[in-house]
């Protein structure tokens, strides 16, 4: 096999699942791994969104397509991961991109919050279950969960004060909790040739969603989140096709249970 780092970053042939591909991030990513080659499939509740997506990747010639589905509902999600794998005839790789949010203060949270926040890393096991007895059949795979840095430190309160609610304690949570559930997935699966790494994002506001948009005091929250960055700037969603690419492509066969994590350097001081 190649081992021309052009070759090695090549997904040509594969096939990829993205759960949440049709978001803010989770677009970027799937654009990111149809461009390295891979027939990509993606699988999210909004429907109008999957259809856009596909749209706008077909006229740059990509090979993407769409399955509406919740993947809260854990029948569902069986069920398009198999349906997928039967159209493809494969799957080499899955990026678990999918948040639903569960905001409540630390003061005010309830039980009823921690298990929707929960749930987020529930649908991401069962995703990677899943593809897994299909990644079996191939002999290897890579597995790509979307974590947070804000698994790895706390939401920084000067930034949000006056401007924007914290970011909720059930998201820490879940997100530290996909952080350490890839290790535990990367030794399990290990025997089977399966990676499982994860990519915490750091601040990537998308100034389209509702709670931005209609926020007066957005200006003085992106500055805020600038500041915080060593880098000066928050993400834009391109910057995270890089290391997308990279761990799910064969670049990366010799790493497994770590946590990349795409943040401007925000998590380093
Ligand atoms: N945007 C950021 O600044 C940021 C920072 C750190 C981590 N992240 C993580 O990156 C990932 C993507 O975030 P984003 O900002 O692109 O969010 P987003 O809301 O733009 O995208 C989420 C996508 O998931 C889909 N979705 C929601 N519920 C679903 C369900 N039940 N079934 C199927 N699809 C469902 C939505 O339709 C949407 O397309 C998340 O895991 C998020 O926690 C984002």
């Amino acid at each position: 096999m190649s081992e021309n780092v052009k070759d090695l970053l090549s997904l040509k042939d594969k096939v990829a699942v993205i759960t949440g591909g049709a978001g803010w991030l989770g677009s970027a990513m799937t654009e990111a791994l149809a461009e390295a080659g891979a027939r990509t499939v993606v699988v999210d509740c909004n429907a109008e969104a999957v259809k856009q997506v596909c749209e706008r990747l077909a006229k740059k010639e990509l090979s993407v397509t769409g399955v509406t589905a919740d993947v809260m509902q854990e029948d569902s999600i069986r069920k398009s991961i198999d349906q997928i794998a039967e159209d493809c005839g494969r799957i080499d790789v899955l990026v678990n991109g999918v948040v639903v949010p569960a905001a409540a203060d630390l003061d005010h949270v309830t039980m009823e919050n921690f298990e929707k926040g929960y749930r987020n890393s529930g649908a991401y096991a069962i995703a990677c279950q899943q593809c897994v007895k299909h990644m079996r059949k191939v002999g290897e795979g890579s597995i790509i969960n979307i974590a947070s840095m804000y698994g790895m430190v706390t939401s920084y309160p000067k930034v949000y004060e006056g401007v924007s609610d914290p970011c909720p304690v059930t998201y820490c949570a879940d997100k530290a909790g996909v952080i350490h559930m890839t290790r535990f997935m990367a030794v399990y699966w290990a025997k089977d040739k399966i990676r499982v790494n994860s990519i915490s994002p750091g601040a990537f506001p998308n100034r389209e969603k509702m709670e931005y948009a209609n926020n007066p005091k957005m200006d003085l929250f992106l500055e805020r989140l600038a500041e915080k960055s060593p880098l000066g700037r928050v993400g834009q969603p391109w910057e995270l096709k890089g290391a997308v690419v990279f761990l799910a492509s064969r670049a990366a066969s010799f790493l497994t249970g770590q946590n990349i994590v795409v943040d401007g350097g925000w998590t380093i001081w």
